[in-house]
């Protein structure tokens, strides 16, 4: 998939069936690669996610030296260099659409010892950076960025870091990640405290590396000075993108869809919650650990969905799954309320108020707040939506067409390639009636 003029359209109505096996967790393939990278010896990663995003990450460290074999059906060998044996690139790293790249690389880039330039497209040269170098330049980072704060970031190598105690004011697992990875080659301990429980898993992975992180309540510390010792890793499918097919399945009448191998990490499970709080029927099955993570089949029915006030306790844990959490309000039976979303306007669009304009286009009552959203649920009629480049926010109107009264189609989708390759052949086996177009 490629060019910004690439469109889906979608007939309405259908049902979704069968076992579907979504693309690899999108946050474990970008941390598999940096920390391969940076381990000793050589790491073997399996189910890694061939997406532009986690892509541009890979091609980060081949244009630093290391030695990376595939991908090759979601296998990828690294040949680690260890945390001192990264050189300088020829050329700025370009990290596309991907912000997890740049706030992590952020991070881990301020302890080299040479000077990087990172760049990205439209949508990522206009989102926040101050909140990573704000507090790295506290542990003695030296990164520049444009007067607002936004990419490119110039980070300037050869600086000593020392650790720090921050405490974040946000709940971002992007932020906390940036800072642990500087952590690792500061002096000192480096703690990070969150306000609200987040993704763990660069925790959970330099754990699995060998490399000690003391969790206590809300704070994970690591010390400096230790070495990642290489591993093998198995990446789960993303709930991420399973979120857009639970969706479906639960909107559209006789649906029952399996969702094999998808990770199932307590900081990522608002979606099974929110979607069950609403009504939903949902099983999980087999449930298992996978190289430290928890995994599972999730079985979804569709169901008679009901309005909730979403509890604001649940969206750290559904951050991504909103653009699909909104169709199914969408969907239900009265009112959803969001709140304490704020961070959905800074993600690779403001997801709020891009979401509320699509509902409204296809004839459904939402009006947007600050820090969230109301949707009256109703029915779907038909109509044109702008994705606004948002992989996300294309894939859950395309699940909407389910529950339209007419044909939905969707503008601007060439970015569904950055989390999600191969979803219109997935979707439309799936039983969803959606074809390419422009
Ligand atoms: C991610 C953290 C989240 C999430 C993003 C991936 C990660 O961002 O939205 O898609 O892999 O750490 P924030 O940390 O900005 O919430």
């Amino acid at each position: 998939m490629s060019g910004s003029s690439l469109e889906f359209s979608i007939e309405a109505g259908g049902q979704l069936s069968g076992t579907v096996r979504v693309p690899g967790d999108k946050s474990i393939s970008h941390r598999s690669i940096m920390l391969g990278a940076l381990a000793d010896g050589v790491t073997r990663v399996s189910g890694f996610l061939e997406g532009e995003d986690s892509l541009a990450t890979l091609q980060a460290f081949r244009d630093m030296g290391v030695r990376i074999d595939g991908p090759d059906h979601g296998q990828v060998v690294i040949h680690g260099v260890g945390l001192h044996g990264l050189r300088a690139p020829d050329k700025p790293l370009d990290l596309g659409n991907s912000g997890t790249s740049m706030r992590l690389l952020a991070g881990l880039l301020a302890g080299q010892s040479f000077d990087v330039q990172m760049t990205g497209d439209a949508s990522l040269s206009r989102r926040p950076m101050r909140r990573v170098t704000e507090p790295l330049s506290t542990m003695g980072a030296r990164i520049t960025a444009t007067a607002t704060g936004t990419p490119p970031l110039q980070v300037h190598g050869g600086q000593l870091l020392h650790g720090i105690s921050y405490q974040m004011p946000m709940a971002s697992a992007q932020v906390k990640s940036s800072l642990l990875l500087a952590g690792l080659y500061a002096q000192g301990r480096t703690c990070v405290s969150e306000p609200a429980p987040t993704r763990d898993h660069t925790e959970r992975m330099l754990q699995g590396f060998g490399y000690s992180v003391e969790r206590q309540g809300s704070t994970a510390c690591v010390t400096g000075g230790g070495r990642l010792t290489a591993t093998a890793i198995d990446v789960p499918a993303d709930i991420s993108s399973a979120a857009f097919f639970m969706v479906g399945a639960s909107i559209a009448a006789g649906s029952d869809v399996t969702l094999s191998h998808v990770g199932i990490n307590p900081t990522r499970i608002g979606v099974i919650n929110i979607l069950r709080l609403m009504g939903g029927d949902i099983t999980l099955l087999n449930e298992r650990t996978v190289g430290g993570e928890p995994v599972a089949d999730i079985r979804v029915r569709a169901a008679a969905l009901h309005g909730i006030d979403i509890p604001e306790d649940q969206v750290p844990l559904a951050i991504d799954e909103f653009p699909a959490l909104f169709i199914a309000a969408a969907c239900a039976r009265g009112t959803t309320r969001l709140t304490g979303a704020e961070e959905l306007r800074v993600k690779e669009s403001d997801r709020i108020q891009v979401m509320a304009d699509g509902l409204q286009v296809v004839g459904v009552t939402a009006m947007p707040t600050p820090d969230g959203i109301v949707i009256e649920g109703g029915s779907i009629g038909r109509g044109v939506v702008d994705s606004h480049g948002d992989h996300r926010i294309a894939m859950a109107f395309a699940m909407a067409a389910l529950r339209a009264s007419g044909m939905i189609e969707i503008q601007d989708c060439a970015n569904v390639a950055t989390s999600f390759p191969g979803f219109v052949e997935l979707a439309q086996r799936a039983g969803l009636r959606i074809a390419l177009a422009g």
